[in-house]
């Protein structure tokens, strides 16, 4: 049977193991996928040996996508602007780096959600690595605007930069977190404030009627929780996207696309309760 990983610290409470198991059961795959803690420090060390038991594949969280990014011998196009690989190709000589974080973004925005991103002002909240992992397919979409605003607002304008290339007929600004102040179609929570309970405050004429997302999900989405209070027209936290990135990362190591709309149900259930399904 082909084995497959998710590796992170933490990693315990990692859903992608019933993400794959629904979608391997619907397509009739003969693979196994389960979680491992890998030590920080430790995860080349972990992916060779992972490699030389004839482990096929991996996905990578927290922390250790850079260090994915480090270790594969070739990677996509999204991992490159990234700088961070959440999946990993194992067989042959060769390792492969993908990124599906962000097409899973975007599938959920545009499929599940319904949005049109053609067009649209969209303000993305922090500039880590996780703001650097949505930018590339977010810009392909053709949004008319795209504002990082930062609590370090150098970090932003760096990130600005170094996506200027990518950014075709959408203005890319950056801003800091205080200079936040015209509305926005499109709000992107990506700020790591809500594994502490937080959330970024914007002004009310910021938020009013725009759609707001948080790629955290659960109980970390305080930003979406906030946003549903203020005046957003639509919310929605980042579960989606992690079923359609895993989905991405099935396509890749088994050649067939899954369906997500069963497994996302069970989870949404799972997560929020059977009276907030949707
Ligand atoms: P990730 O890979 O999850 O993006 P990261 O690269 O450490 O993690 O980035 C965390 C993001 O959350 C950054 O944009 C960070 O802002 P700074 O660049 O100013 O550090 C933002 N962030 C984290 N805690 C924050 C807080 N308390 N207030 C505002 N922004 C915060």
């Amino acid at each position: 049977m082909d084995e497959y990983l998710v590796v992170g610290n933490p990693v315990e409470h990692s859903l992608s193991p019933q993400i794959h198991a629904a979608f391997a059961e619907q397509t009739k795959q003969d693979m196994g996928y389960a979680k491992a803690l890998v030590p920080l420090g430790g995860f080349a060390e972990f992916v060779d040996r992972f490699a030389a038991g004839g482990g096929k594949g991996l996905n990578v969280t927290v922390p250790f996508k850079p260090d994915a990014f480090a270790y594969v011998d070739e990677h996509d196009q999204a991992a490159q602007t990234a700088q961070a690989v959440n999946t990993i190709i194992l067989g042959g000589n060769r390792s492969r780096g993908a990124n599906t974080d962000g097409v899973g973004l975007r599938t959920d925005l545009t499929q599940r959600h319904g949005l049109a991103l053609a067009g649209q002002k969209i303000l993305v909240l922090g500039a880590g690595g996780a703001a650097q992992g949505i930018l590339q397919p977010l810009l392909e979409a053709c949004p008319s605007e795209i504002i990082i605003a930062n609590r370090t607002l150098a970090k932003a304008e760096t990130v600005v930069q170094a996506f200027a290339p990518l950014q075709g007929e959408t203005k890319l600004f950056a801003v800091g977190l205080q200079g936040i102040v015209d509305r926005a179609d499109i709000v992107i929570n990506s700020t790591s404030m809500g594994l502490q309970g937080e959330t970024a405050v914007l002004p009310q004429q910021v938020i009013e009627g725009a759609f707001c997302y948080d790629l955290a999900y659960g109980s970390s989405a305080v930003f979406c929780a906030w946003a549903r209070d203020h005046g957003a027209r639509a919310v929605s936290d980042g579960l989606g996207m992690l079923v359609e990135q895993a989905a991405t990362s099935f396509e890749i190591w088994r050649g067939v696309r899954p369906a997500t709309q069963t497994v996302y149900s069970q989870l949404r259930e799972q997560i929020d309760g059977p009276k907030q399904a949707r």
